[in-house]
């Protein structure tokens, strides 16, 4: 069931989605200091880290959206974070589906639950906004995440980065974009 206000809590099969505050700071330590999650979103200090935080709380109280920290419903195991953010996109306002897990965690399902999530989310809550996801082209784990969510390709952009086989972050790394399919096309 959606919940009734978009700052609410979501509560999916396996998980709890908590709207990010600044009190999520030291989960989100504890998360960005994985190895695997530095790496794709890295580096992080942890002032870059309560900065994010902050930024995040901002979000929620001005755009009324943003990114949730994911604990595991049943024992309250920090599982990763992610969801929406609103961001501008060459002229348009779109929403910007994400997914970070844990390095433990990963391959069991949780990135694909945090997504679909996120959708239903912004199909009660935004549903004129268009969602699109992106990553670095050879971000081969969350591309997989993006085609099981069933959104479309839709070529490749630009920005902040890294680029295979190359030390450090690049200004102008090639990142894969994809959108969700519009439902009047998606069904036949
Ligand atoms: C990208 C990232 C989130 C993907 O995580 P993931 O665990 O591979 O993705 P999912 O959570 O959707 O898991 C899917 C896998 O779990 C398996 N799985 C196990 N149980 C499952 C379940 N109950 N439901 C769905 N899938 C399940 C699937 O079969 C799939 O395995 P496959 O890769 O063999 O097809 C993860 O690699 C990560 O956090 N990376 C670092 C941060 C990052 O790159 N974030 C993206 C920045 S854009």
């Amino acid at each position: 069931m959606a919940p009734a206000e978009g700052t609410d809590p979501v509560l999916t099969d396996r998980l709890l989605l908590t709207p990010i505050g600044i009190e999520h700071s030291d989960d989100l330590e504890r998360l960005y200091s994985d190895p695997l999650v530095d790496h794709w979103t890295g580096p992080w200090t942890p002032l870059d880290v309560r900065a994010w935080a902050q930024d995040m709380a901002d979000r929620w109280a001005s755009d009324g959206v943003g990114k949730w920290v994911a604990h595991d419903r049943s024992d309250g195991t920090l599982v990763g974070r992610g969801g929406l953010s609103r961001v501008v996109l060459g002229d348009k306002t779109v929403l910007e589906v994400g997914w970070v897990v844990r390095d433990e965690l990963t391959g069991r399902g949780y990135a694909s639950e945090i997504g679909r999530a996120a959708l239903g989310w912004a199909a009660t809550f935004f549903p004129d906004f268009p969602v699109v996801a992106f990553t670095e082209v050879h971000n081969l784990a969350s591309v997989a995440v993006m085609r099981r969510l069933g959104l479309e390709s839709s070529g490749v952009i630009y920005r902040e980065g890294l680029v295979e086989g190359q030390p450090g972050l690049h200004a102008r790394a090639p990142f894969a974009l994809y959108r969700q399919v519009p439902t009047d096309r998606a069904s036949p």
